[in-house]
């Protein structure tokens, strides 16, 4: 195994999910960790404790003649349940078929590594480096990142820099260069629905008291028309409409058409807002999505039974130019409006974060697109992703600069699923894009 391998396997053995209070010291460790291969590198690093799970910081020495690019990536990761379905140990990392095989190889460990172990490759071969780099790395991001926007405004100088990139996004299919130029937005919601003060035997209350499990699902159906346009009054009002130019652009991207969704997903049949591609769906447009719904008795036969409560779990992914705390007072206004006659409603709104879009054509964006030419050897795709990345917009509005998201991840990548794996050669690419990349934006 190649020291590069070592070090990602040193690293993927800690067990930082940052959502389980239990893992907090394996967060740290973890954290400790890279401040000693940082440190180890010649770069200043350091360890900032927040309320929660540290921040990770290094710098190389800045010179004034130097454009200053910041790194961003992050070291937590998700829970690994359902355990039984993962064909080896999620903490054990393994390489089988030419991948990588552990919980947070390809979100986002892989990436980040791959990242510091380009510079390290760059600081070996040159003695120094094309540009001033700072590397921020956090523990929090699969939380919402709680404390890091707090963080970067009390870091505001340090932290200044001409340029972010960050390698925590897909590629559109494997070998295809992807820089993406946007990311959705997010905002959670749960509502509970209360009916009875306690469950109920079917028979001798049935028919006379509302069902809460039938109100949970009468309250979701309200989200959608049958076409899947959601339902929310003034939910669309914001919405940047699609350029005619992405259009075009995306129908031709290899890989991202309806059917390769459908492979990739193993659904059926497509389906979403009429008159849009699945990749223009998830692109581009909002959605409403439950993410999980409960209400009664879920053991083995069947029980007679009314059950007293019920609940449903929310995420609505938002695009530019929506406000998630406007779609959540929106949200909140729906749902208690539509509350079924016969049970009362209550909204808890959850974390949310910004949608995220830029010109993929600007100067730094095309330096990005040389760079992932040079590291993959063809010519990148243009996309915005799905997925939220909420520091992103934050990144704008306090250290006033854009990011480029290269993505390394491919669809099989399974990231937040049991398997999550990250080829070895996308590893090994994404070594070569830090090098390519910090060459490219030194211009
Ligand atoms: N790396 C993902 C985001 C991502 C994945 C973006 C694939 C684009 C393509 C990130 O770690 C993530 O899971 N983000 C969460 C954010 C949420 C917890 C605020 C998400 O998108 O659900
Ligand atoms: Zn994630």
């Amino acid at each position: 195994m190649t020291p590069q391998l070592e070090d990602l396997f040193s690293f993927l053995r800690f067990p930082s999910i940052s959502t389980d209070s239990t893992h907090a010291p394996d967060v740290l460790a973890c954290a400790q960790w890279l401040v000693g291969k940082l440190a180890g590198m010649g770069l200043e690093a350091s360890l900032h404790e927040t309320a929660r799970h540290p921040i990770v910081l290094a710098r190389s020495i800045p010179q004034s003649d130097k454009k200053t690019v910041l790194i961003y990536g992050h070291y937590d990761v998700q829970p690994v349940d359902p355990l039984p379905l993962w064909h080896s140990p999620p903490f054990e990392p393994e390489i089988r078929d030419g991948k990588i095989w552990a919980r947070g190889t390809s979100d986002n460990k892989g990436q980040m590594l791959a990242h510091v172990l380009g510079v390290e490759q760059t600081l070996k071969e040159k003695g120094e480096l094309p540009v001033n780099l700072i590397f921020l790395f956090e523990g929090e991001e699969e939380i919402g990142s709680p404390n890091l926007a707090a963080f970067l405004q009390e870091n505001r100088e340090f932290l200044a820099c001409d340029i972010i990139a960050v390698s925590d996004t897909g590629m559109v299919a494997e070998g295809i260069p992807t820089l993406s130029y946007g990311l959705r937005g997010i905002t959670c919601a749960e509502v509970t629905l209360r009916g009875p003060k306690g469950d109920l035997h079917s028979g001798i209350y049935g028919g006379a008291v509302a069902n809460p499990a039938t109100a949970i699902a009468r309250l979701v159906n309200s989200l959608h028309d049958s076409e899947g346009k959601i339902l929310i009054e003034g939910f669309y009002n914001d919405v940047r409409p699609l350029e005619a130019w992405e259009r075009d652009m995306w129908s031709a991207i290899p890989g991202a058409a309806d059917e390769d969704f459908l492979r990739v997903t193993g659904s059926p049949a497509p389906f979403g807002e009429a008159g849009y591609s699945s990749a223009e769906r998830i692109w581009a447009r909002p959605t409403a999505e439950v993410n999980g719904i409960g209400a009664g008795y879920q053991g083995e036969g069947s029980k007679t039974v009314i059950p007293a409560q019920a609940f449903a779990k929310f995420s609505f992914r938002l695009v530019p130019d929506q406000d998630p705390r406007d779609i959540s007072e929106k949200i909140r206004a729906h749902f208690l409006a539509h509350c079924p006659a016969g049970v009362t409603c209550e909204v808890e709104i959850g974390h949310d974060g910004k949608p995220y879009i830029a010109d993929p054509h600007s100067p730094y964006g095309k330096a990005a697109q040389k760079a992932l030419k040079n590291a993959f050897g063809r010519d990148p795709v243009l996309i915005r992703e799905g997925g939220s990345i909420p520091i992103v917009q934050t990144f704008r509005e306090i250290l006033g600069c854009d990011t480029l998201l290269l993505g390394l991840a491919i669809p099989g990548c399974q990231i937040h699923a049991p398997n999550e794996n990250f080829p070895v050669a996308n590893f090994e690419a994404g070594i070569r894009l830090n090098q390519h990349l910090l060459a490219e934006l030194a211009n």
